[in-house]
């Protein structure tokens, strides 16, 4: 078995070495190229965007420090990811590039430096619109002859995925446009307001229930929006109320205008919606202060921006600048910094992971930190807790980079109850109660019950049949737990053994419907509508999960590998060991090969013989 890769994230870029530095540059490619699949490809982000950027800032500098490194497949050359085979494809006329951000003012003034410089202006005027960064997903709209031909998503610069039937359901994009150039591409951004998002996900809730499935969805409204318009039923996108800015173009047979502003002006006049907070700023004091005023009204806009862009006002600057990898020259991205807000930590709870990872997790008491709810945040590992010195009781400042889940920054000192204790991490499992060991060069504590933890169990099971491994629809979030809990299995085995046990499955299904809609009715004083009977529900819903698992009987090695849940062997490697070994029986008898030879080769729950076996 190799061994795991050298991480050196912890070392500045200015004291790397250049293997120290190669190393990274593999490290960081790999973890972007993985982000952004998560993010372009399934709509369901990973990390945050402020530690998106901080991986992308990382892999920029130490480029810049060893210029030779540079990998052939550089993140810094690529925009977005690759493309779902879900769609037709388009190719861009013009390729779709990303933007360059800056984080501060210092680098906004040196934007204008860098700008000012290549185009030998000297103290000559340079002016620059400022307009907010829509946090939504940006497309490109062909119209040919003043006539809508085809929408694309970005997709990775080059091609795009071809969305033009659901395109044709977003109210602000029209459909012809009276006087236009006869070959014109708008681009901007499709986005979702915060108040259709939240009634969305009322909604999808409320039809989950009401089909006794567990709901999902969408984690912020770039998701929904990015879910919403990439569905192959056009009709599914038609009842998803998505909006449109246009901010700039792609191919055009005439020029829109001299400069960015009245180009805009000319989008406006044709139908697009144009942003109203865009400005023409004159110098870098005027971009900031507009930058400022955009912050303050963040929040009551009713919908997700992060950040500013600056774009050099005329167009003939714009073609002088040009391009360089994969961002303009003459625009950069002033992102905002990541929303704060303060409130009480009133509990520190601990997850169990399928590995028996422990994670801490911070219950708070509920705060709107840019418009959503925060009733949770990270707190990463024991030394996190024991370095920020987190305690319950604690008064904290949480900060949510736009996404997914939020963090602890600070502890307010001077808030703390005069009887808080220190936290110790636990040194028993919460769910089974084994002890809790931490191997040495790591920084989580781990369950010591491998298969005696129900809780692993069920994470196994959940990760044996998620969407990158068995893939049985639905499984993981409606039946895993309840039918552990039942009883009914508890190794993937059985799994493919549930049409023996029918009866006792209609039995679970049944009264966990009954105590659902109970529960319901009590919480909504509604009561729940009957379209089918009950029974009638449980056995289409046994039908439906019967075939999910039929479908699945056979699949490819690389799954299969996945599927089993080994410590450190993710996608990646459960497709090198596939195209390596071929079969199972040979990657069987590598495996059994290398035990012989290091017995620790396993990990703890599946190979210790004296516990039971997770696979039957
Ligand atoms: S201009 C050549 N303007 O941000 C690229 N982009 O991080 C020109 N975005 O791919 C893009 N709001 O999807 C531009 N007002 C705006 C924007 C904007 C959001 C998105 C766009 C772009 C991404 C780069």
């Amino acid at each position: 078995m190799s061994k795991k890769a050298a991480d050196y994230s912890a070392i500045p870029v200015g004291k790397l070495t250049p293997e120290e530095a190669q190393a990274e540059l593999e490290r960081l490619a790999g973890a972007i190229a993985q982000a952004d699949e998560a993010y372009y490809q399934h709509d369901r982000p990973k990390i945050s965007d402020a530690q998106y950027d901080a991986l992308r800032q990382r892999n920029l500098l130490i480029e810049r420090r060893f210029p030779k490194l540079k990998r052939e497949d550089s993140p810094s050359d690529k925009v977005g990811a690759k493309l779902s085979t879900k769609f037709e494809k388009t190719k861009h006329a013009v390729a779709m590039l990303s933007l360059d951000n800056a984080f501060s003012d210092d680098d906004v003034a040196d934007f204008e430096k860098r700008v000012r410089k290549f185009l030998g202006l000297g103290e000559d005027a340079l002016a620059f619109t400022a307009e907010p960064k829509i946090d939504g997903l940006s497309l490109s709209l062909r119209y040919e002859d003043g006539i809508l031909k085809s929408a694309a998503t970005r997709g990775d610069g080059q091609t795009g995925e071809n969305v033009t039937a659901n395109a044709l359901h977003v109210d602000d994009i029209p459909q012809v446009l009276k006087g236009a150039p006869a070959i014109l591409e708008v681009r901007g951004e499709i986005y979702m307001s915060h108040e259709d998002f939240e009634a969305l996900n009322a909604r999808l809730e409320a039809d989950a229930i009401a089909d006794g499935k567990k709901p999902k969805l969408f984690a912020n409204p770039r998701n929904a929006a990015a879910g919403s318009l990439r569905q192959l039923d056009a009709a599914i996108t038609a009842s998803r109320p998505l909006q449109f800015f246009a901010y700039t173009w792609g191919e055009v047979s005439e020029p829109l205008g001299d400069t960015q502003w009245d180009a805009l002006q000319r989008l406006k006049k044709l139908g697009f919606q144009i942003n109203p907070l865009t400005k023409r700023c004159d110098n870098v004091a005027e971009m900031l202060a507009h930058y400022a005023k955009i912050e303050e009204q963040r929040a009551s806009l009713g919908y997700d921006i992060d950040g500013v862009v600056y774009k050099a006002d005329r167009l003939d600057f714009q073609e002088r600048l040009g391009f360089v990898s994969r961002a303009p020259r003459w625009a950069i991205a002033h992102k905002f910094p990541a929303e704060k807000a303060t409130t009480i930590l009133e509990k520190i709870d601990i997850q169990v992971g399928r590995t028996g990872k422990l994670t801490p997790v911070a219950r708070l008491k509920p705060v709107t930190v840019g418009g959503v709810v925060v009733t949770n945040a990270t707190l990463h590992n024991a030394d996190e807790i024991e370095r920020k010195d987190i305690r319950e009781g604690d008064t904290v400042v949480i900060q949510r980079a736009g996404d997914v889940i939020p963090q602890v920054v600070e502890v307010l000192n001077n808030k703390r109850p005069i009887t808080s204790e220190k936290f110790n991490f636990p040194n028993k499992c919460p769910v089974c109660k084994s002890h809790t060991v931490r191997e040495k060069g790591e920084v989580d504590y781990r369950c010591a019950g491998g298969l005696v933890c129900p809780k692993q169990v069920v994470e196994r099971l959940k990760h044996f049949v998620s969407r990158q491994a068995f893939d049985i629809e639905g499984f993981g979030e409606t039946y895993a737990e309840l039918l552990f809990e039942a009883g009914l299995i508890e190794s993937p085995v059985d799994i493919f053994l549930l049409h023996k046990k029918r009866q006792e499955l209609e039995k679970v299904l049944y009264e966990k419907r009954e105590a659902d809609a109970v529960e319901r009715e009590l919480k909504t004083g509604k009561k729940r509508k009957k379209i089918l009977s009950e029974e009638e529900r449980t056995y289409k819903n046994i039908d439906n999960l019967f075939a999910a698992i039929a479908v699945r009987r056979e699949i490819s090695l690389s799954r299969f590998i996945n599927a089993l849940g080994i410590r450190h062997i993710g996608e990646s490697t459960a497709r090198l060991f596939a195209t390596t070994y071929e079969t199972f029986e040979k990657f069987r008898a590598a495996a059994e090969e290398a035990k012989n030879h290091e017995t620790n080769a396993y990990q703890e729950g599946y190979a210790t013989s004296s516990r039971k076996s997770f696979f039957g």
